[in-house]
């Protein structure tokens, strides 16, 4: 089954297209088939919640059938149904449309202990069984969409066990220090700056510049982010995004000195405008720096 991104492609690394195709080979379907799939924010999930479900809240995944198949697509009637929904320009039957909110694979992927690539490929397979026609209204429709579900992820070689969180892209780091952008308060600078950084046992933490009526009392993107982690008990970090609206955020002299006191070596990469990035080595951003090791 061709699965169609619209957004998002790169941002976990996971077995999504041959989640798909085992999604289709447990539903024996054999139609050339596919669904639209996007990665999107909280946010938006928030809004296309709203829009559709009358539900102000965001939600880990949402489908869109493009027909609906009360017993499955494979079913008796299904097939005369699908033929309308043949795209030229695809060269498949489309079954339907997927949002997934990045956000929550990372969180229950947190939550459920295992990881991002694991809970990705689970709600791609329950958003392709939705597309399918089924549903968990009912206990036993439940069941039924579970075990597929379940079938699926084994026939992609995704068991259930315990995995380590996956490491996050670049481009899953930039989207979460963006996420905390938006969260700025900055009401003197108008200057949103979001940070998230990585420890080097892969887990993330975010912050953003919070200003104070006081001015100088405000604290960076970059030290609420490295605060947040060392108050968790996390202090090793391998790399920082940085995100800012239109101009390229290099970090402040303060955060250098900051992120030397952890991590002299840490990556840093920014990202600002539509799509420009940029990195470099804390090494190269603070030569000759005074740290933890240059006192007697
Ligand atoms: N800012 C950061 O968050 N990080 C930096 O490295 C540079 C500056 C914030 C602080 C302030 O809220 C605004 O940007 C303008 O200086």
């Amino acid at each position: 089954m061709k699965l169609i991104w619209v957004e998002g492609a790169n941002m976990f690394k996971a077995p999504t297209a041959e989640v798909a195709d085992c999604c289709a080979a447990v539903e024996s379907l054999t139609l050339p088939c596919g669904v639209y799939l996007t990665l999107v924010n909280d946010e938006h999930m928030r809004q296309i919640n709203k829009i559709h479900r009358g539900i102000d809240e965001s939600t880990d995944v949402l489908s869109f059938p493009t027909v609906n198949y009360p017993q499955g697509v494979t079913a008796s009637g299904a097939a005369e149904l699908i033929k309308q929904e043949y795209s030229d320009d695809e060269k498949v039957y489309i079954l339907g449309e997927i949002f997934i909110s990045y956000e929550h694979v990372r969180s229950q992927a947190e939550l459920y202990r295992h990881s991002t690539s694991r809970e990705l490929c689970f709600l791609l397979a329950h958003g392709i069984y939705h597309c399918f026609g089924y549903d968990h209204e009912q206990p036993n429709t439940q069941t039924r969409m579970r075990n597929m579900e379940e079938k699926a992820l084994e026939l992609a070689g995704i068991p259930r066990d315990e995995m380590p969180l996956c490491e996050p892209t670049d481009e899953e780091l930039v989207a979460l220090a963006k996420e905390a952008m938006y969260k700025s308060y900055s009401p003197y600078s108008r200057f949103k700056v979001g940070a998230c950084v990585l420890s080097e046992g892969g887990r993330v933490f975010t912050g953003t510049n919070i200003e104070n009526a006081s001015y100088g009392l405000t604290i960076c993107a970059e030290r609420s982010a490295i605060f947040k982690a060392v108050g968790e008990g996390v202090k090793d970090f391998k790399a920082i995004a940085i995100t800012a609206e239109n101009a390229p955020p290099w970090p402040c002299g303060a955060c250098r000195q900051v992120l030397n006191e952890f991590a002299p070596d840490i990556r840093v990469l920014i990202a600002w405008g539509k799509d420009q990035t940029d990195e470099a080595k804390l090494s190269a951003l603070l030569p000759h720096g005074f740290g933890p090791n240059d006192l007697p």
